[in-house]
């Protein structure tokens, strides 16, 4: 039977998804459903003096109001409200008190029976606020920024700025060549397709059932029971599809808490969706101020990086990454330090949005390392192999596996590097410039502890299942694949359960761990299944596999087989009847071996074309090749989608997305997906993915996660593109007509 994993497989979830079978967390209707309509501040910061629900509670058909002075009780500490994904502070409490803390802030919900009457009501809320004065433009508060507080626990500790090295100031000032500049990233907003929601079914003896959009069930359920003292076998939730979370669904979001709030107040289900300009209260990609300075010998090597950040929290919460360390992990140079300082704004917290920290901050560095280039007159991808690390800079030990020469080699070839002219401006196409630019991408390859429990059936179905989630990223494909391979079945015979908090423990879906977590976690269950089933074969009169020991089988066309003697075979029915059972189950957590002394990371290398109107300065992005190095690749089919969409995203980076802020009112213009711009099919041409092969043993599969390095680089690989072609430097994104004018 030829293996399933590395083959193109179709998503097994698509035709559900496609037919509409699949459910989203705002799809469950039950009898008695009420719905509500979050009604949000108009103010940035202050106190709420009055609500005045009197005109929404007499319309008919609403049910309640709920507002601060009459929720039911919820936690009253902090402690309650820290989900896994909770930066230090004090996490946002929905409806707690009369603060606010942002505009857009959630501050009454209004249920009634049907969602066209709780709109109307919400409608008729009147809101009396005693203001305070806010501050929410970066660039005024850029002087206030303060140091990310001291880390906790070595999670927030990885996050913090790495050890300087060397003496990065007088090599700086000693070096033959140097490019300092400042770069910008606005505020960007996930925007996934499907609203955020929660369907709350009351189920009686005050159990819940939770239809919830987000990317770790577990983590809801955890919060959920936390913040209403709930016991975690009253409470059970669900999100087995999710259309798309970005990051955005890291968190438990505000919306289930409303939403577990009416469920109690009235004793029966209740769903809260929200608006689409009520997500941009939600949390977003941090803008990012970034300071660069690199310098280099004049053969090009590199002497000094230099990378300063600031990036955008709440007041009550310090949100920050890795941001700056990318910088001086990816090249070879002595010297490096860095500075990151969050500014603490009157806004919702900041979050991961795809490629958290590293979609900024390479930005930042790809674009100074292509200035450095220019400045040396080296060609861009001849300085990063002068540069180029074989060792983890931080702490200077092996990688794991790095493919990066063979992305820049095989991604230039695909792209036809060869043929461009270095001099800005010197390639034409009828009335446009032609630009080509190019960058690296970099990420991390993360393994975390996670729990699979496999139930195999003497018909030869398997029942595979843990809490992770699909967000979209092909994870029940993907499982379905492994567990294939790993219980020698065909793929048809694999049933796969995710999303609920209920099954086997899994972390939230994140960081590009869960496909080398999960994988691995079936590896090792499918084993005990195997050493479960050899056990009974054993057992059977004259077996063929009476002194086989567990490492001497293998699992292979619904038989256990001797990897010695393929005769000597047990069927799984035969080996169940000898037990006189109908099926067995096994349930092992995989604890990931964190092997310290190597380094584990993603690779890409993006070559951009862009296509500049000369008199308009209107950019079209017209093709994109990106060579990507990511370990095993377990279905290219599933993986390319994914580095497609990063790349999709990378264009939006680059030239259309901004979120907007009238900081007058300290209120997001653009909260809606007509003036937030996103790339569309017009803007999007012609894609090309590569694997680049990439051997690694770093984990029994050598899997290392492909859903968070198709964007990064992809920014400034279009940025470099846009200088090649019109000789101006923008370093400011989204890179729009006006600024390439100027
Ligand atoms: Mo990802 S930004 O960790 O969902």
């Amino acid at each position: 039977m030829a293996p399933y994993i590395g083959t193109a497989t179709s998503r097994i979830d698509g035709l559900a998804k496609v037919t509409g079978a699949a459910k989203y967390a705002a799809d469950h209707n039950v009898a008695g459903l009420a719905h509500g309509v979050v009604v949000c501040s108009t103010i940035a910061k202050g106190r709420i003096t009055q609500i005045d629900a009197g005109a929404a509670k007499a319309v008919n058909g609403v049910l309640t109001v709920l507002t601060h002075d009459n929720r039911p009780a919820m936690a009253d500490n902090d402690q309650a409200y820290k989900d896994d994904s909770a930066p230090s502070g004090s996490p946002f409490r929905p409806l707690y008190d009369d603060r606010i803390l942002f505009n857009g802030q959630p501050i009454a919900l209004v249920v009634a029976e049907t969602p066209e009457i709780a709109r109307f009501a919400a409608s008729l809320v009147r809101v009396e606020y005693d203001r305070q004065e806010h501050a929410t433009d970066l660039h005024g508060q850029r002087d206030r920024a303060v140091p990310p507080p001291p880390a906790t626990d070595p999670m927030e500790a990885a996050f913090l700025p790495p050890k300087p090295r060397g003496t990065p100031d007088q090599a700086l000032a000693a070096a033959a060549v140097r490019h300092e500049a400042e770069y910008y990233v606005p505020i960007e907003h996930h925007n996934p397709m499907e609203l955020f929601a929660s369907t709350v079914i009351f189920e009686g003896n005050g159990r819940l059932t939770i239809h919830d959009k987000t990317q770790g069930v577990q983590n809801v359920h955890k919060y959920v029971c936390s913040v209403f003292g709930l016991q975690p076998e009253d409470v059970r939730v669900l999100s087995p599809f999710m259309g798309g979370g970005f990051g955005a669904g890291l968190r438990p979001q505000f919306q289930v808490v409303l939403a577990v709030l009416a469920a109690r107040a009235l004793q029966r289900s209740v769903r809260v969706v929200l608006t689409r300009p009520q997500m941009y209260g939600l949390g977003y990609r941090p803008a990012m101020i970034q300071r660069i300075a690199v310098a280099s010998n004049a053969a090009g090597t590199l002497e000094a990086i230099i990378h300063d950040a600031i990036t955008v929290t709440s007041q009550y919460e310090d949100f920050h990454r890795q941001e700056t360390g990318w910088s001086g992990l990816l090249y070879k140079c002595d010297h490096a330090k860095y500075q990151h300082r969050l500014a603490r704004l009157d806004l919702a917290t900041s979050c991961d949005m795809r490629g958290p920290s590293a979609a900024s901050a390479v930005y930042a560095l790809e674009s100074a390392m292509d200035e450095l280039a220019v400045a040396l007159k080296l060609d861009p991808i001849e300085l990063r192999l002068r540069c180029y690390s074989e060792r983890d800079q931080h702490e200077d030990r092996p990688y794991s596996s790095k493919a990066l020469r063979e992305c820049y080699r095989q991604g230039a070839e695909a792209f036809g590097w060869d043929k461009r002219n270095p001099a800005p401006r010197s390639m034409r196409d009828g009335s446009d410039l032609v630009g080509w630019g190019m960058a690296t991408g970099v990420w991390e390859a993360l393994q975390v502890p996670i729990t699979v429990r496999i139930a195999l059936g003497g018909n030869g179905h398997a029942e595979v299942a843990c809490a992770t989630s699909d967000i979209g990223t092909g994870t029940y494909t993907i499982m379905a694949q492994v567990a294939a391979d790993a219980l020698g079945l065909p793929i048809e015979n694999i049933s796969v359960k995710l999303g609920d908090s209920s099954l086997p423990q899994s972390p939230v879906e994140g960081g590009s761990w869960i496909a080398a977590s999960v994988s691995n976690g079936i590896v090792t269950t499918a084993g005990a299944i195997r050493d479960e089933l050899l056990r009974l074969a054993r057992r059977m009169p004259n077996s063929p596999l009476a002194n086989a020991a567990p490492g001497e089988v293998a699992l292979s066309d619904g038989r256990l087989v001797s990897r010695r003697d393929e005769k000597r075979a047990v069927s799984i029915a035969d080996a169940l009847r000898q037990g006189g059972v109908d099926r067995i189950e096994q349930e092992k957590t995989t604890n990931p071996d964190h092997d310290a002394t190597r380094a584990s990371n993603t690779h890409a290398a993006i070559f951009a074309e862009v296509k500049v109107d000369e008199q308009l300065g209107v950019i079209r992005v017209t093709r994109i090749v990106s060579a990507v190095a990511a370990g095993r690749i377990l279905n290219p089919r599933t993986a390319g989608s994914q580095i497609l969409g990063g790349v999709v995203w990378g264009i939006g980076m680059a030239l259309h997305e901004e979120t907007l802020i009238d900081h007058t009112f300290g209120r997001i213009m653009n909260a809606n997906i007509a003036e937030y711009h996103v790339p569309v099919n017009a803007d999007v041409h012609d894609i090309k993915v590569i694997f680049v092969d990439e051997p690694d043993d770093s984990n029994p599969l050598g899997i290392k996660g492909v859903g968070e390095i198709g964007i990064v680089g992809v920014a400034a690989a279009v940025a470099n593109a846009v200088h090649h072609a019109t000789g101006k430097r923008v370093r400011d994104l989204p890179i729009t007509l006006d600024k390439v004018q100027r």
